[in-house]
C-alpha cells in the first residue's frame, strides 16, 4: 500500500529523482486543486486565469507544474545539526496572490533518533515564528530511524522523508511550494490512507476519508459542534498515518499558528494525498517516525509538553449547566444526587453566578450566599469549579478588575491609532472593544504579556479570598466575540443604539486567501473575525510584538498558561484544575478539555468518541463532551446511555445549556439508577486507580490513557476503522450503545481472550465479531486477557472511595498469565518520586505476586480485600496466600464462569504471593 524507496536516498543531503515528470505524475498534479477565496463553487476558466499558478485543464482548475510554479534547488550548506538547502523562485510571475517569497531556505534539523524538523523560511527576512516552547534535545541521537532526499541542485523542489528499516517514503512533497506573504501551500502524497487526527474539527469518522475532496479549516473559534466540516474552539495541525500492515506509523506536526486548512483527496491513480496551507507564518514540520501509534503520542507529547497529572478528586463525576439561576438551583440539583445515591465530586456554577455576567463577581440577589454554598460543597466532599470568561467590561470607574488591568496596561490595542474607532469612549484608550456576555462593551486581556500574568494572579487570589472555589473554568477564550462586523451583536440592549466591533478592510483582517472557514459554520461576516476581535490587534509577550493575526489560536493557550500559573499561587500545594475550551499544542500541560457546544442528539454522542480519540493524540488526555448533550434536551433513553458512555470519558461532565430543562443524572429515576451503576463502576472496578495510574504515567512519560483500538493493536487491520469503541489503557474495551432503541450491538474484539469486565464471562476469543445483548442499563464493558486491573470499593466521592478497600481483577490470557502495575499518591500536590507507590502484579503458573517498587508508606491503611480471577480452570485445592493456607470459605469457584473470587485482607504496602493448587490439571 506504500510507496517503497520511489527516491534514492542519502544520509545527509539527499539528492536524486528525475527531473522531468512523467506523464502519470503531470495527471496526478491536476488533483491538485487552485484554492479560491470564494470556494470551488466559482471555478471556471475566466476564475482560473486570474492566478498564474493556476491551469485550466478539462474543466478543472488546478496547480501548475513544479518547474513553473514552484521553487528551484540551490545550494546546500551542512550545519550542526542538519543541512541547509537555498531555494529559487522558480518563475516570479507565477503567483495565486502575489507577495511571493523569491529565495527561501529548506532547513533540515535533526533531534531525537525518532524526530525530524524540516523548515522553509524567508531568506531575506524573518517572518513570524510560534513563540509557544517546545522541549527539544540539547543535541542530536546519532542515529535516525529516518532519512531526508531533496531534489538535486537546479531541479523544482520537493523533498521526502523516508523510514530507513521499511524503505517506505512516510512523506513526498508534490507539486509546486507555494510561499507567499499571506498563503503557503505544501501538498504530499501519503504512503497509505489510514490518517488520523488534525483539528479542532467534528469528524464524522476518526479514519479520515480521501474521496469524495474534503478540507477543514483549522483557527480557534467560537464555533458549536458542527456535522459539516468547519473549524472549532482550538488549533491542532497534527496527523498520523498508519503506513503498513506491521503497523508502522509516523506522526506530522506543522508547528503554525496561523489561520490555516487541509485538503484530503486522491490522485488521479488513487494515491491518498493531503494538502496543507497556511496564511502566514513560515513551514516548520516536525516528523515522529514511532514506530507504532502509541510511542507517536510519547514522542510528540514530550516535544509539546506532556499532560498534566490531575488531582484524583477531578477524576470523579462533575455536575454543570448554565441556567441553575441561583444558589436554591444548584442545591436541588445536589439534593437529588444525593438522595439517588449517585456519585459526585465536583459542582461547576456557570456565568448565572455572575453579577451581571463581570468576572470575578457574584449575583446579590439569587447567588447572595454562594459562598456558604461553596462551604456546604466542601463540606459534603466536593469541589467546587467557577467558570471565568476573558472579556472584561468597561466600567473603570465602579469594576476594579477592569480599572487595574487599565493601570497595568494589559489589554489588547489595535496595533495602529488610527484603527481605533472614531466613536470610541475616550475612557477606553486604543483598546480593542468588543461586546459578549457582560451588559456593556468588553476589553481582553493579552495573556501572552508578562503583566497581565501579574495582573491575572492578583484578580484571581482576590476571587479567591471572596469564593473559595478549588478550579477554573475558563471559557469563550478564542476569544469568542459576538456580532463582530455585524450591525450589532445578538445580544445587544434592545434599547442602544446599534453598534458591534467593525473590522478594518486591511491585509490582516480582509487576507486575500481567507480559507474555507469563511465559508462554513456560523460565519455571517464571511470574515475571519467573525464571532472573534479583529486580527488587526497588537499583542506582545515583553519581548516581541504580535499581531493577532498571528497569534490568535494562541489566546487559549495564553490564558491557561496564566490562569494555571495563578492557581499555582493560590494553591501552592495543589495540582491546579484549568478547564479551557480553546486549546494549542502544549495545552495538555495545564488543560482539561471538553469538547464545546454540542447537541442533545445520537450522532452527537457517537462523535464525543471520535473527539476524546482526537484530543488524546493532541497531548489532552483530559477530555470530555458535554454529557446528555448541551443544546437540546435529551430524552430518558439518550441521556441514560450518555451517562453510560460519559462515565468512561476521562472528564467526565454532565452540563446543558440555559433554558433547557433538568437533564442531571438524578433527573430521572431510571437515569439516576443507570448512572449510579455505571459511575460506580468508573470509581470502582479500577478505574480511578487505574485510570490515576495512566494519568501519572501520562503525565510523567506522555502516554495516553483512552486510546483507540489502533493503539493496542497496530497490526489489526479492522480495528483501524473503529471509533465506536475505546480502550482505557491497554487493558479494558468500553463499547458503548449509541443508537436510538438499541438492546444489543455488533462489538469488534482483537486478537485476545476478551473477559466481560462485570461477570467475568468468557465474550470473544478475538479477533471476532460478535452481537452482545445491551439492555438499556448495560454499557458493554470487557477486560483483555493477560490484563490484572486493580480495583477498589466505590464511594460517593474519591475522598472516600480512596480510602476504601482494593481489589484485583486478574483476566488469564490463552496461556494462563497475566500482568499489571498499580499507581499510588498523595492524589494531589506535588509528585514526588520517592513518595509515589508503584508495585507491579503478574500472575504465572498459577502464582501470584506483587512487587512493590516503591513508596510502601504511601498506602498504609490500605487492603488487598478480594481478587478475582477470570478465565480460571477449575477449582482449587488449596489456596496458599503468603505461604498460609487460607480456609475454603475465603474462595469461591464458579464452575459456569470459570471465576475464581479470593477473599483476603493484605496490606498494599507488602508484596503479596498467591499460590493456587489444585488435584490435577484441568
Ligand atoms: C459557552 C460554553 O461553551 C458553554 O459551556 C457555557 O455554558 C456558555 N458559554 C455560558 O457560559
Amino acid at each position: 500500500m506504500c510507496f517503497k524507496g520511489r527516491l534514492k536516498v542519502v544520509v545527509v543531503v539527499m539528492v536524486v529523482v528525475t527531473s522531468t515528470l512523467t506523464s502519470a505524475q503531470q495527471d496526478n498534479l491536476q488533483a491538485i486543486e487552485c484554492p479560491f477565496p470564494e470556494g470551488q463553487e466559482v471555478s471556471s476558466e475566466e476564475e482560473c486565469h486570474k492566478y498564474t499558478a493556476c491551469q485550466w485543464t478539462e474543466g478543472r482548475c488546478h496547480m501548475t507544474d513544479d518547474r513553473h510554479g514552484g521553487y528551484l534547488v540551490g545550494i546546500t550548506e551542512e550545519t550542526p545539526r542538519g543541512y541547509r538547502v537555498n531555494l529559487e523562485k522558480a518563475n516570479d510571475k507565477v503567483t495565486m496572490f502575489g507577495g511571493d517569497v523569491t529565495q527561501l531556505v529548506f532547513e533540515v534539523i535533526y533531534h531525537e533518533s525518532y524526530h525530524l524538523q524540516v523548515k522553509i523560511y524567508d531568506l531575506a527576512q524573518a517572518r513570524y515564528e510560534v513563540p509557544t516552547p517546545l522541549y527539544l534535545p540539547e543535541s542530536p541521537d546519532e542515529e535516525h530511524l529516518y532519512d531526508v532526499g531533496v531534489q538535486p541542485e537546479g531541479e523544482p523542489f520537493n523533498f521526502n522523508v523516508t523510514r530507513k528499516s521499511t524503505g517506505t517514503t512516510v512523506f513526498r512533497s508534490m507539486g509546486p511550494l507555494t510561499f507567499e506573504d499571506q498563503f503557503i501551500q505544501l501538498h504530499t502524497w501519503l504512503c497509505s490512507t489510514y490518517l488520523y487526527g488534525l483539528g479542532e474539527n467534528t469528524h464524522l469518522s476518526f479514519r479520515h476519508k480521501f474521496n469524495p475532496r474534503s478540507t477543514f479549516p483549522i483557527f480557534a473559534r467560537d464555533q458549536p459542534v458542527g456535522t459539516t466540516p468547519m473549524n472549532e474552539y482550538g488549533h491542532h495541525p497534527y496527523y498520523m498515518v498508519m503506513e503498513d500492515d506491521d503497523g508502522n506509523s509516523h506522526s506530522v506536526f506543522l508547528y503554525n499558528s496561523n489561520a490555516m486548512e487541509y485538503s484530503t483527496y486522491q490522485l488521479e491513480d488513487n494515491t491518498p494525498a493531503l494538502t496543507l496551507r497556511t496564511i502566514g507564518g513560515i513551514i516548520d514540520l516536525h516528523f515522529f517516525l514511532g514506530p507504532f501509534p502509541e510511542d507517536l503520542t510519547i514522542q510528540y507529547t514530550n516535544m509539546v509538553g506532556t499532560p498534566a497529572f490531575p488531582p484524583y478528586w477531578s477524576l470523579g463525576f462533575q455536575l454543570s449547566r448554565w441556567g441553575y439561576n441561583s444558589t436554591q438551583g444548584v442545591r436541588e440539583a445536589r439534593e437529588r444526587m444525593k438522595i439517588m445515591g449517585i456519585p459526585q465530586d465536583v459542582q461547576t456554577c456557570d456565568i448565572d453566578y455572575m453579577y451581571r455576567h463581570r468576572d470575578f463577581t457574584y449575583d446579590p440577589d439569587n447567588w447572595g450566599d454562594l459562598p456558604e454554598l461553596i462551604q456546604e460543597l466542601h463540606n459534603d466532599k466536593l469541589k467546587v469549579t467557577l467558570i471565568l470568561d476573558p472579556a472584561l467590561v468597561i466600567d473603570f470607574d465602579n469594576y476594579p478588575p477592569s480599572s487595574r488591568g487599565k493601570d497595568s496596561d494589559v489589554f489588547i490595542k489595535w496595533s495602529d491609532i488610527n484603527l481605533v474607532p472614531d466613536d470610541q469612549d475616550p475612557a477606553a484608550d486604543n483598546y480593542m472593544v468588543g461586546y459578549v456576555w457582560p451588559d456593556n462593551k468588553t476589553v481582553f486581556p493579552d495573556f501572552l504579556k508578562p503583566e497581565t500574568q501579574t495582573w491575572w494572579n492578583n484578580e484571581i487570589k482576590l476571587f479567591h479570598d471572596m469564593l473559595d472555589f478549588d478550579a477554573i473554568w475558563i471559557d469563550m477564550n478564542e476569544p469568542a466575540n459576538f456580532g463582530t462586523n455585524l450591525e450589532k451583536p445578538w445580544n445587544w440592549p434592545p434599547d442602544e443604539p446599534a453598534w458591534s466591533l467593525k473590522c478594518p478592510d486591511n491585509k490582516w483582517d480582509n487576507p486575500p486567501y481567507p480559507t474555507m472557514m469563511i465559508r462554513v459554520g456560523d460565519n455571517q461576516s464571511k470574515k475571519i473575525s467573525d464571532h472573534t476581535i479583529c486580527m488587526s490587534g497588537n499583542q506582545t509577550d515583553g519581548d516581541k510584538v504580535y499581531l493577532h493575526y498571528n497569534v490568535h489560536s494562541l489566546y487559549g493557550w495564553s490564558e491557561t498558561v496564566a490562569t494555571y500559573n495563578a492557581l499555582k499561587e493560590v494553591f501552592p500545594d495543589k495540582r491546579p484544575v484549568v478547564l479551557s475550551r480553546s486549546t494549542f499544542p502544549g495545552s495538555g500541560q495545564f488543560a482539561v478539555h471538553w469538547l464545546g457546544d454540542n447537541s442533545a442528539e445520537w450522532s452527537q454522542m457517537r462523535m464525543s468518541i471520535i473527539g476524546m480519540l482526537e484530543f488524546t493524540m493532541f497531548g489532552l488526555p483530559m477530555v470530555g463532551a458535554d454529557i446528555c448533550g448541551y443544546f437540546n434536551e435529551p430524552d430518558m433513553e439518550m441521556c441514560a446511555r450518555w451517562m453510560e458512555l460519559g462515565s468512561f470519558y476521562p472528564f467526565s461532565r454532565n452540563h446543558n445549556a440555559q433554558d433547557t430543562g433538568a437533564q442531571d443524572p438524578a433527573a430521572w429515576p431510571e437515569v439516576a439508577e443507570i448512572s449510579r451503576y455505571t459511575l460506580n463502576i468508573r470509581y470502582c472496578t479500577s478505574l480511578l486507580p487505574q485510570f490515576s495510574s495512566h494519568k501519572g504515567v501520562a503525565h510523567m512519560h506522555g502516554h495516553s490513557v483512552v486510546r483507540p483500538l489502533l493503539s493496542v493493536f497496530p497490526e489489526d487491520l479492522a480495528g483501524r476503522d473503529v471509533d465506536d469503541q475505546f480502550m482505557w489503557g491497554d487493558g479494558l474495551m468500553v463499547a458503548p450503545v449509541l443508537t436510538q432503541g438499541a438492546t444489543e450491538r455488533e462489538v469488534y474484539f482483537p486478537q485476545a481472550l476478551w473477559y466481560n469486565l462485570v461477570t467475568g464471562e468468557k465474550t470473544a476469543s478475538g479477533p471476532a465479531t460478535i452481537t452482545v445483548e445491551a439492555p438499556l442499563e448495560v454499557i458493554p464493558l470487557y477486560i483483555k486477557g493477560g490484563r490484572i486491573l486493580p480495583n477498589q470499593v466505590p464511594a460517593l466521592n474519591t475522598v472516600d472511595s480512596r480510602q476504601n478497600p482494593l481489589g484485583l481483577t486478574v483476566a488469564l490470557d490463552g496461556n494462563k498469565t497475566a500482568s499489571g502495575d498499580l499507581f499510588w499518591d498523595s492524589g494531589d500536590g506535588e509528585h514526588h518520586m520517592s513518595t509515589m507507590y508503584m508495585s507491579k502484579m503478574a500472575y504465572y503458573q498459577d502464582e501470584l505476586t506483587t512487587r512493590i517498587m516503591h513508596g510502601e508508606d504511601t498506602v498504609a491503611g490500605l487492603y488487598i480485600d478480594n481478587i478475582d480471577i477470570y478465565g480460571f480452570p477449575q477449582d482449587p485445592r488449596d489456596i496458599n496466600v503468603n505461604n498460609v493456607t487460607i480456609p475454603t470459605e475465603d474462595w469461591n469457584f464458579v464452575a459456569d464462569r470459570q471465576v475464581l473470587s479470593i477473599t483476603l485482607h493484605a496490606p498494599l504496602g507488602e508484596s503479596l504471593n498467591i499460590k493456587i493448587l489444585y488435584d490435577e490439571s484441568p
